[in-house]
């Protein structure tokens, strides 16, 4: 099955710098709670925590020397809410967290490293949460477009890319759901803790990242873009669901599991093509698909709220992009629902009878899948309008356990495989017509896995977590000879 998608969709088993626009943008991707070294408490696979990860806060001027050193011409972090404003709300702006990225922005800049900025990637400060519970209310709108305007006002004049969130859609659910990320609130039974929050806690808080999101890039709107000429976005976890049987159901559930991924984030997605599209009634609400399914237990935006998101349409749509999954239909089959994923079931590995839907990786979540990325790419042009895009991240998981060697963690031939076959597709989307703008590889050092801890790596450098040393890999070494081939034109 995998070669017959493969077969159909891929146009070429190679791929070079050339196979992309000149001014295409090429980076890694990291996130600050991931490498910085801070503080939180949580459920981790290894016991873990991010309290010293890469020593990032110490280390950047190094870290910014290996970026140099493979070639990016772009690198996207993300800045720590808690180190501008450690309780979270407006008033004090710590100046140490401010000088940090300041020095880090400055020293990229300098290299010819442009910033790409995440302003919130998953972590939010612990006030935050105490006062109101965090995303789950809408106090959480006005804090946020504070942070995001001291985030304009300090670095605005340099950061000329920015994304407000990242990956709201796996974050309200890991979050408020399945208890495995931040926050660790249970909503539903077969969550990480037992349940007791309400099973519409996820969609609360999605709603109220929509709102932040949208007061963020109206503030920058009004206030800062025509000033500092920047562009700004949202990213979303785009992972691929692919019907696991060729019947009308399964078909349907696989489109449904879409609508409830990025697209639930759509209601400042949609564009100028869906004004004058028949489905226009959803402008500036969420998709129909969700509606339909979840009925009331979905907000509602009032009147003022959709005039507001229709106003602050993105510059470009941001999609992290590693997998995909098969998908059952359960709304006409008895099945058990993840409601995140719509009414649709995803298989699991036991389920199927040894069909994969791609290779294995170093975690059960991450299937190789190379032609899903021409497939996703293909499906957000379609849904919105040829929007312009950036991968803002694509990796590959690499386990690891405490006999291996520094060997077995750099010779990640498997790492550079992935890479050039989901670049083949890429390249084939936009050949098609896609208007990509940028890749940008997770990640570029091994850091704190989320629930993983450390044991899942998916660094181009390696990092030794006991002496913080990095070591290029060979996909390091890859990265950096497929980005300076071009600039040498060939
Ligand atoms: C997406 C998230 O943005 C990032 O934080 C995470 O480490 C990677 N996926 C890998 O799971």
């Amino acid at each position: 099955l995998l070669l017959a998608h493969g077969l159909l969709s891929c146009a070429s088993s190679s791929v070079d710098r050339g196979d992309f626009p000149p001014n295409f943008v090429f980076g890694a991707s990291t996130s600050a709670y991931q490498i910085e070294g801070a503080y939180l408490e949580g459920t981790v696979e290894d016991g873990s925590n991010g309290d010293t990860a890469d020593d990032h806060y110490h280390r950047y001027m190094e870290d910014i020397e290996l970026m140099n050193s493979l070639g990016v011409n772009s690198y996207r972090f993300s800045i720590s809410w808690t180190r501008i404003l450690p309780r979270g709300r407006v008033g004090y702006v710590n100046p140490d967290g401010v000088a940090f990225y300041d020095a880090l922005i400055d020293a990229l800049l300098e290299k010819g490293i442009q910033p790409f900025v995440t302003i919130s990637h998953y972590d939010i400060p612990h006030e935050l949460d105490k006062q109101y519970g965090g995303w789950l209310s809408p106090e959480i709108q006005k804090d946020f477009g504070y942070f995001a305007e001291v985030c304009f006002k300090m670095f605005g004049d340099r950061v000329k890319l920015w994304t407000t969130l990242n990956e709201p859609n796996l974050f309200a659910k890991f979050s408020y759901m399945d208890g495995w990320y931040p926050l660790g609130h249970c909503s539903h039974p077969f969550g990480n803790c037992a349940s007791g929050n309400s099973s519409i806690e996820p969609y609360i808080a999605g709603h109220n990242m929509i709102l932040s999101h949208a007061n963020a890039v109206s503030i920058y709107r009004k206030k800062y873009q025509g000033k500092q000429g920047g562009h700004i976005g949202i990213v979303v976890c785009s992972r691929w669901y692919e019907p696991f049987c060729n019947t009308t159901e399964d078909i349907l559930a696989a489109e449904r599991a879409l609508a409830f991924s990025g697209p639930w984030y759509s209601p400042f997605l949609r564009n100028d093509f869906f004004f004058f599209a028949k489905d226009a009634h959803d402008l500036g609400d969420y998709p129909p698909e969700m509606r339909m399914i979840l009925g009331p237990d979905l907000p509602e935006f009032t009147q003022a709220q959709k005039k507001k998101l229709l106003e602050t349409k993105l510059d470009f749509i941001g999609l992290n992009h590693y997998t995909a999954v098969y998908v059952k239909d359960c709304m006409f089959s008895p099945c058990e629902v993840d409601p995140v994923d719509g009414d649709a079931r995803v298989v699991t590995s036991s389920e199927r009878d040894g069909v994969l839907i791609g290779e294995p990786t170093g975690s059960e979540h991450y299937y190789s899948v190379p032609y899903a990325m021409e497939k996703v790419v293909m499906y957000y042009k379609q849904r919105y309008n040829n929007t312009p895009m950036y991968i803002t991240e694509n990796g590959y998981a690499q386990a690891s356990n405490s006999s291996m060697t520094a060997e077995d963690f750099t010779n990640d031939t498997q790492r550079v495989d992935y890479i050039r076959s989901y670049l083949i597709f890429l390249a084939s989307a936009i050949r098609k017509g896609a208007d990509v703008r940028g890749y940008f590889v997770w990640s570029l050092l091994d850091n704190f896995e989320w629930t993983s801890g450390y044991t899942i790596r998916f660094g181009l450098y390696h990092v030794d977590f006991k002496t913080l040393k990095r070591t290029p890999k060979l996909s390091a070494k890859w990265y950096g000879k497929f980005l300076k081939e071009s600039l040498l034109g060939t």
